[in-house]
């Protein structure tokens, strides 16, 4: 063999031997380019399966799993089990769950505006909740986020939100004095109670009916359908429908995998969000009744008339004071608006 021909013949084998190995690598071979690697994205939430979150969540994933012929697969962790209040914004961040879907409140110590979500009898019903986060000032608002590394892509509502305790009937503002309730996140929440003479304190979902079961608190403040689901009648015994104010949702994408997403796949979920949406809103109203007519077999039901729900509009102007400018006149105006 000539001296010339074994050199050609070793760097032959050399670079045969790079492009086996480079085949074995997920990424930029002809293969992979005809069978394109499977994105796999968590979405984590702290409500039952049942609810409209839970519900809505896994019609998203059903969705996009159809229309994208299995290509993208969200798999969807319900009721606390991967992440809870104390860490999912963490977990969000740092790209271990893709999407998460807190209550608007809970979002407080990224932009202090969420609160409005919280604020005591400004959203009338899931609708004029909806309507608003829906308009150019929620969508800003939602937009805010992407600074912090996530992105607002939608809401869901989920009923207006009720004071529920294990020791009387509530009918006025001063029924309230002494007690202790637990709230999803701090500020207007925590300001509502103090407002009516009770304590208040923040407690992750995940932890209520412990809490409730075990006197840590006496009541609680929240939507039927998670009354219903979390089976608090089992450890209270008065519900007051004073509908406070609504529960809705911002669905958050994880800013980094939602921006890589190659973008004809990231329009498909978008459109699949979009009907996912469509679904949740609808649900929320249905499931809301239902959940009403239930806890009516099992609790003590009060609903308040319109003289005693004014006796609580009126308690409550201190907490409108006190948030108007944190939270800004325009947003307030806005959702007022939307609200009539
Ligand atoms: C709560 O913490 O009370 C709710 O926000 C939980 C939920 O996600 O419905």
């Amino acid at each position: 063999m000539k001296k010339g021909t074994g050199v050609f013949l070793v760097l032959a084998l050399a670079l045969a031997a790079i492009l086996v190995a480079g085949c074995g690598g997920a990424k930029g071979t002809a293969d992979s380019k005809q069978a394109p690697e499977k994105i796999i994205a968590k979405f984590s939430h702290v409500a039952a399966p049942s609810t409209p979150k839970g519900l809505a969540a896994q019609k998203f994933a059903e969705l996009v799993k159809e229309r994208t012929n299995g290509r993208v697969e969200i798999q969807v962790f319900p009721s606390s089990q991967l992440y809870g209040d104390k860490d999912e914004f963490e977990a969000l961040q740092a790209n271990n769950v893709q999407f998460i879907a807190p209550s608007a409140g809970k979002l407080i110590s990224f932009d202090q505006r969420f609160q409005i979500g919280d604020m005591p009898f400004l959203f009338k019903d899931n609708q004029g909740a909806s309507r608003f986060w829906d308009s150019e000032a929620g969508k800003k608002l939602m937009k805010s986020l992407e600074s912090q590394g996530m992105v607002g892509l939608t809401s869901w509502p989920n009923g207006m939100r009720q004071f529920m305790n294990s020791k009387k009937e509530l009918r006025k503002p001063e029924d309230f004095k002494g007690l202790k309730f637990r709230v999803p996140a701090g500020g207007v929440l925590v300001d509502i109670f103090q407002a009516l003479g009770a304590g208040a304190v923040t407690l992750p979902f995940s932890e209520v009916y412990p809490a409730l079961q075990q006197k840590v608190v006496d009541g609680t403040i929240a939507t039927f359908d998670n009354i219903e689901n979390e089976k608090y009648a089992e450890v209270l015994n008065y519900l007051t429908v004073a509908n406070v104010n609504n529960l809705s949702y911002i669905v958050i994408a994880n800013k980094k995998f939602w921006e890589g997403l190659p973008s004809d796949l990231r329009g498909t979920i978008e459109q699949c969000l979009k009907e996912a949406t469509e679904y949740e809103r609808q649900l929320a109203d249905k499931l809301d009744q239902e959940s009403l007519a239930k806890l009516k077999q099992k609790i003590k039901v009060y609903e308040l008339n319109p003289e005693e729900r004014q006796a609580f509009v009126q308690a409550m102007q201190p907490v409108w004071a006190k948030y108007e400018p944190v939270i800004g006149k325009d947003l307030f105006e806005e959702a007022q608006k939307l609200n009539k």
